[in-house]
């Protein structure tokens, strides 16, 4: 499975921290936010992966990204002219995605708990149809919003509806089988005038191949649209590594955790951060044992 981050839009909710560079570069607590998504993927176990951004803001994530080697990955870049919608992600991607499944992943959503990596890893498996998971929140009406039946198939997805039908938010992660391309090309304008992954979504659903997987209390999903949710993903992910001393998201130990690179590749990176406390977490996550 190949694997697409969409990491551009205007980010003006976040103005004016978001003039002058991409949302997506942003710090989250000691990390800029665009690792969360790209590690989500490498979790998958997905080494292919897409970014896509703004044109303006290619060359930073170039930069601070490279092509992925020194992660064991591949990353490759494409540009999204302007914010036509979260379906461009795919028809953008169309060559890039090549008749093969894709896991889409929006580029501020950040998910964290003690299941991830087993049900990302059962994910990328998806062979037909789409996957969508979804998570309980206060706040519905700011999210696509999920409603299934008993057997938690899915009967609905609104899009920021006034008068939610559940608390159940669809996430930013999607997984699809090798016809989405064909679909996305379906897709037109909504109110709003973007093409929205919703209707992706609820094409699945009304073949009945749309499958749903809820993400329990014990999970921690944030999207980082606005400054207070910025905040709180930042507080958030502070307050559990300085409580554990491990990082969440740190690509350098997840690509050794699952093997992407050996311990002398690891030993190499360690060496760009020799002299900060980033640096030093690499290098006693070579000498402890894997967590
Ligand atoms: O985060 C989950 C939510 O994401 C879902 O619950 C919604 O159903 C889905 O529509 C989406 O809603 P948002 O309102 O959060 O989408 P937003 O327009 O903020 O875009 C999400 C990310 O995708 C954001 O980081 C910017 C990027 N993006 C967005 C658009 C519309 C692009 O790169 N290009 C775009 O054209």
């Amino acid at each position: 499975m190949k694997g697409i981050i969409l990491a551009g839009g205007s980010g003006s909710r976040l103005y004016p921290l978001t003039m002058a560079t991409s949302k997506q570069l942003l710090p989250v607590y000691n990390k800029p936010l665009i690792y969360y998504p790209l590690t989500t993927l490498m979790l998958a176990g997905i080494q292919d992966i897409l970014i896509i951004t703004t044109p303006e803001d290619q060359p930073g994530f170039q930069r601070l990204l490279k092509d992925g080697s020194q992660w064991g990955i591949s990353l490759s870049y494409a540009v999204q002219p302007t914010p036509g919608g979260t379906v461009q992600a795919i028809l953008i991607g169309e060559h890039f995605i090549d008749h093969g499944t894709v896991g889409l992943i929006l580029g501020d959503n950040i998910f964290y708990g003690e299941g991830m990596p087993g049900i990302l890893k059962d994910s990328s498996r998806l062979t037909t149809g789409g996957l969508i998971l979804a998570y309980y929140v206060q706040h519905p009406e700011r999210y696509g919003v999920v409603t299934f039946n008993d057997e938690e198939q899915v009967i609905d997805i609104e899009e920021k509806p006034e008068h939610p039908r559940s608390n159940w938010a669809m996430t930013g992660l999607f997984f699809y089988s090798k016809d989405v391309v064909e679909i996305a090309k379906t897709v037109r304008p909504s109110p709003r005038g973007e093409l929205e992954i919703t209707d992706v979504n609820k094409h699945y659903m009304r073949q009945g191949a749309l499958k749903l997987r809820l993400l329990g209390r014990g999970n921690a999903w944030f999207d980082t649209g606005t400054h207070e949710s910025l905040l709180e993903a930042a507080n958030y992910v502070a307050a559990v590594e300085r409580r554990q001393g491990l990082m969440i998201a740190c690509p350098e130990e997840i690509a050794y955790s699952m093997g992407y690179i050996d311990a002398e590749q690891m030993q190499r990176l360690t060496e760009n951060y020799r002299k900060n406390s980033y640096g030093s977490y690499l290098q006693r996550q070579l000498l402890t044992k894997k967590l």
